[in-house]
């Protein structure tokens, strides 16, 4: 089993990533762009495990323990120590690609490369290193500390040792592994995004509130939040790209992003992250 893991990002997934595995026992490396990036994505970790601890979850003990296995850097190179990289940077394929291209000359053959992609090809982001046998997807849902699934992604040149270990390390993590092939969204994307542009496409039809529409998902379908909340909860401007993503891929109009969103991505309402979303979130 591995012993020292590298994530790079460290915005709303990177940071939940590197708590689990650092409350799980591992040496964890977390690369941010900037200090002040990698500043928020630390702080973002540490109101967590703080809310773990509040509520009966984590020792602070452990919580101290967990805290000092990560250390945060800015220069990709300290990752090369590690024996797994797990990938939570901006949902952009050429920016995925430079990235593994340059990890690809800074790590060891061995190490193993996971994306935490919502919706790119595994097998087109493998095609910029020389290793594609030991790179898949690794999909974690948000809040990752608390959401059970991920999504074991098989590209196509992806060994069966490479599923093997990578299954074998995330139940370490107490998550459950549900397996897919590279296929756009996997599995719950492809069902939810839809769902999710629908509920764009409804407000700006001016079917309902916001506030209607979300209260009758929630009420009607018994979901914990509504489709609008959500995509506030998962980041309109992430939602954007990977609905930008699959409609590259598929050329089907339930993927298209409705143009509510796409000007939302361009004001800056990404959702709770950035205190404005659908709702806002400045004064709580
Ligand atoms: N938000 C969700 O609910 C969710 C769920 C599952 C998977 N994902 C996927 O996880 C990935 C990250 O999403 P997120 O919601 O955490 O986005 P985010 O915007 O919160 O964070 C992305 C972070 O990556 C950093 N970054 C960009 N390029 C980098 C680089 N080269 N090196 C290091 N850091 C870099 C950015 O500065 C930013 O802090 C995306 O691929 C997304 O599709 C998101």
């Amino acid at each position: 089993m591995f012993k020292r893991v590298g994530v790079v990002g460290s915005g709303l997934m990177g940071s939940g990533i590197a708590e689990v595995c650092a409350r799980a026992g591992y040496q964890v490396v977390v690369r941010e762009v900037s200090e002040e990036l990698l500043r928020a994505g630390l702080a973002r970790i540490d109101g967590s495990m703080e809310r773990g601890v509040g509520r009966g979850k984590l020792s602070a003990a452990d919580r101290d323990a967990a805290r000092a296995r990560i250390r945060g850097t800015t220069v990709l190179g300290d990752l090369a120590g590690s024996e797994i990289i797990l990938e939570a940077i901006i949902e952009k394929m050429d920016d995925k690609k430079r990235l593994y291209a340059e990890l690809d000359t800074l790590c060891p053959p061995e190490t193993i490369f996971a994306s935490n992609t919502s919706s790119l090809s595994i097998t087109e982001m493998a095609s910029a290193t020389g290793r594609p046998e030991r790179f898949l997807g690794l999909h974690f849902f948000n809040p990752v500390p608390v959401m059970k699934p991920v999504e074991m992604v098989r590209g196509l040149r992806t060994a069966d040792e490479t599923l093997a270990r990578c299954r074998a390390f995330c139940e370490t993590l107490g998550k459950t592994v549900v397996a897919c092939k590279d296929y756009p969204g996997f599995i719950v994307n492809l069902l939810l995004v839809p769902y999710l542009l629908d509920a764009v496409r409804a407000l700006e039809l001016g079917v309902a509130s916001k506030e209607d529409i979300d209260e009758a998902i929630r009420l009607g379908l018994n979901h914990p939040m509504g489709p609008l909340t959500l995509l506030d909860f998962v980041g309109v401007d992430t939602t954007y790209y990977i609905a930008e993503a699959m409609f590259a891929e598929f050329k089907d109009p339930r993927y298209a992003a409705p143009p509510l969103l796409r000007k939302m991505v361009l004001a800056g309402h990404h959702g709770r992250k950035t205190g404005r979303g659908f709702y806002d979130y400045s004064k709580k």
